[in-house]
């Protein structure tokens, strides 16, 4: 009787164990993660500190301007302003009304969890709790990496004081056990044994309880480990150009397209190569922030004299000392139209110059300066994921920053999505495809019906196959 009891408790206790490791990941808001959250997303039209209006109104206190309504409501804001504005929610309406025409980005890849902390730092900041860090309103977003969350600490000091519980029930049930024997026993019985802690400790089930847990801790770690491995969510490396889609697609406005030309029409959206950037660069060859450092390596790696503003013949050909010639030429000059002479100063920028070109266009695998930049790629999907910018961006009508966040504020392009594939279900669930004067749509002849009589009042991408594994898996 009574070791069934014990074997009950050990496993009544494993399973709070296992339910314990399952929740440390979802656990109180980290407003550390908030913070960073907030400054990719919302800090370009939010202020930072909560209390000035912006772009967008100040944050500060705004979970109690929405207590009328279920925590629900807040959230779908975040995650798809316009839908609930479409939707005719009345504090949705009344937020429009005042701050028409600007729209709020949507963001639909938050999870619960990511918006409970972006809340929770945005009332850390308003009501100072969070004080010392924070940051001075408005100016660009800076984007900085996303701290890698770490509960490790937290699941040791769990798993201690659950071994210390088992141990003391173990103790209990035991020392229940010899009591019961004890009353039992027949008078001139031999006594009973009464187990050591030693003995206890080594018991089955306990051993079966240590067994289990590491089990369940392990392959909780490795399942999470291999989902989590290839996916890098705020991944933003430094690329041999310093070059800034602030300046490009924010400042100057050029068109995403006009550089990713291919997110039209093809699979890819392809990185200019370097006769996109001469289209301007031919001209523009000193520019306001790094004079001509950075924008040399684009002549460097074409073959383009910008002392004579011809393009060399056979480059290709060419050995470094001579490419090296032509380009510290190219910088004295420039230094001297600016100072009017060659110092020590110019000597050694022109030197550092330079070494930091050749160290740009070369690498490991490419040992000539000649050549297309290499930039280092960002987004990256699994080999056995499918997807399709013409699909999206053409078909879909998707906005590039739907899926990139605002790259147009980003002085370096970081990932803004997580790209996994619950990101791609999610939207396909939510989004309905524009589905009227569409003639991608024609075919489906019966959604048309639907929608006319009324039977149905959207279509979602889920409706139109968007949740069938092999349209995304080859
Ligand atoms: C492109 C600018 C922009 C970005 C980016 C942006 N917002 Fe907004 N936000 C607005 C505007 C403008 C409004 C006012 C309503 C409207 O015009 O749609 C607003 C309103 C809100 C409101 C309602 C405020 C209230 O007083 O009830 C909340 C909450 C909110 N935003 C949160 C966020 C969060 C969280 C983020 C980042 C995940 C974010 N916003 C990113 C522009 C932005
Ligand atoms: C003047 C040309 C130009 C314009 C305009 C431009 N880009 Fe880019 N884009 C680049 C170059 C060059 C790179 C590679 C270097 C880098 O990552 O910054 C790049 C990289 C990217 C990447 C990361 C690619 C990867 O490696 O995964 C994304 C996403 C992106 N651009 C989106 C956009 C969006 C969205 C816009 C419009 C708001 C835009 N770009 C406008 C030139 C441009
Ligand atoms: C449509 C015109 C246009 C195109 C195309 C273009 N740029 Fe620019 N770029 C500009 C302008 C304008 C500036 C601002 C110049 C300044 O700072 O004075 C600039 C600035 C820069 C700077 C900063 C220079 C500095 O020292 O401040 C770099 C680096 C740069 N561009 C690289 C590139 C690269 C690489 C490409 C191709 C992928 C490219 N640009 C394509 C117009 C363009
Ligand atoms: C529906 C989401 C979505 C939209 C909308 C979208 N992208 Fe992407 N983008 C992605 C994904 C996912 C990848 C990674 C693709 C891969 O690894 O095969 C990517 C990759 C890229 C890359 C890296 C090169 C490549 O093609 O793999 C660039 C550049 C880029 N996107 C630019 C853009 C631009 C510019 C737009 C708007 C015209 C845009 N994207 C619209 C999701 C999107
Ligand atoms: C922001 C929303 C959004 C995200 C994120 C998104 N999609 Fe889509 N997707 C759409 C829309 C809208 C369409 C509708 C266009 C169409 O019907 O082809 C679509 C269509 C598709 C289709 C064609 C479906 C069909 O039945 O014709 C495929 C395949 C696809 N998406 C793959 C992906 C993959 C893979 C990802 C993740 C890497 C992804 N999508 C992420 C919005 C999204
Ligand atoms: C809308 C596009 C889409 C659909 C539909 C889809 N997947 Fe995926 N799937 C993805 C993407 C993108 C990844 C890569 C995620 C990553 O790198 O983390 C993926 C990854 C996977 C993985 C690897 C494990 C993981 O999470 O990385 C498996 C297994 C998988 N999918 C199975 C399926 C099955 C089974 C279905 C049909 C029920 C399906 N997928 C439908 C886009 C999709």
């Amino acid at each position: 009787m009574i070791k069934k009891l014990v074997n009950q408790l050990f496993l009544l206790l494993s399973l709070l164990f296992t339910l314990t490791t399952g929740y440390a990941q979802e656990g109180a808001p980290d407003l550390d993660a908030g913070k960073t959250l907030f400054r990719n997303n919302c800090g370009q039209c939010h202020a930072r500190d909560m209390k000035s209006n912006l772009t967008g109104p100040a944050l500060g206190g705004v979970e109690g301007r929405w207590a009328d309504y279920p925590k629900e409501d807040l959230y779908s804001w975040i995650r798809n302003s316009q839908g609930m504005i479409n939707a005719g929610h009345p504090k949705a309406v009344e937020l429009w009304n005042e701050w028409k025409p600007t729209v709020m980005n949507a963001f639909q890849q938050l999870t619960d969890q990511e918006i409970a902390n972006i809340l929770a730092y945005i009332d850390g900041v308003y009501t100072g709790t969070y004080g010392a860090k924070t940051d001075v309103a408005g100016g660009a977003a800076v984007a900085t990496e996303a701290p890698p969350t770490d509960n490790t600490p937290m699941l040791i000091a769990l798993a201690f004081v659950l071994v210390i519980l088992a141990i003391a029930l173990a103790r209990i049930v035991s020392n229940l056990n010899y009591m019961v024997k004890l009353q039992n026993a027949a008078p001139g019985d031999e006594l009973p044994h009464r187990k050591t802690l030693v003995e206890i400790l080594t018991s089955k089930g306990v051993i079966a309880f240590v067994v289990f847990s590491l089990v369940v801790l392990g392959g909780y770690t490795t399942v999470n480990n291999a989902i989590m491995m290839g996916r890098q969510q705020g991944y933003q490396p430094e690329q041999p150009i310093k070059f800034s889609h602030a300046t490009h697609a924010g400042l100057q406005q050029i068109d995403c397209q006009y550089c990713h030309d291919g997110a039209r029409r093809s699979k890819h959206s392809v990185i200019p190569a370097a006769n996109t950037c001469m289209n301007c660069h031919a001209a523009i060859k000193v520019g306001s922030q790094y004079g001509t450092a950075e924008i040399s390596k684009i002549y460097a790696s074409i073959g383009f004299d910008p002392s004579t503003d011809t393009y060399i013949e056979n480059y290709d050909q060419l050995s470094e000392s001579q490419i090296e010639q032509i380009f510290k030429k190219w910088f004295a000059d420039s230094y001297i139209l600016e100072k009017g002479l060659l110092d020590d100063k110019g000597d050694e920028l022109i030197e550092t110059q330079w070494e930091d070109l050749k160290a740009s266009l070369t690498n490991e695998t490419k040992s000539k300066i000649q050549g297309p930049i290499e930039w280092v790629r960002i987004h990256n999907l699994p080999d056995h994921a499918y997807f399709n910018h013409a699909q999206h961006v053409t078909v879909g009508q998707l906005e590039c920053q739907t899926c990139h966040g605002p790259v147009e504020a980003m002085e370096e392009v970081y990932q803004y999505s997580p790209l996994s594939m619950g990101w791609c279900i999610n939207c396909h669930r939510q989004t309905e495809v524009k589905f009227a004067d569409n003639e991608y749509y024609k075919s489906y002849e019966r959604y048309h019906k639907e929608l006319a009589n009324g039977e149905r009042d959207k279509v979602t991408v889920e409706d139109v196959g968007g949740l069938e594994c092999q349209k995304c898996h080859y």
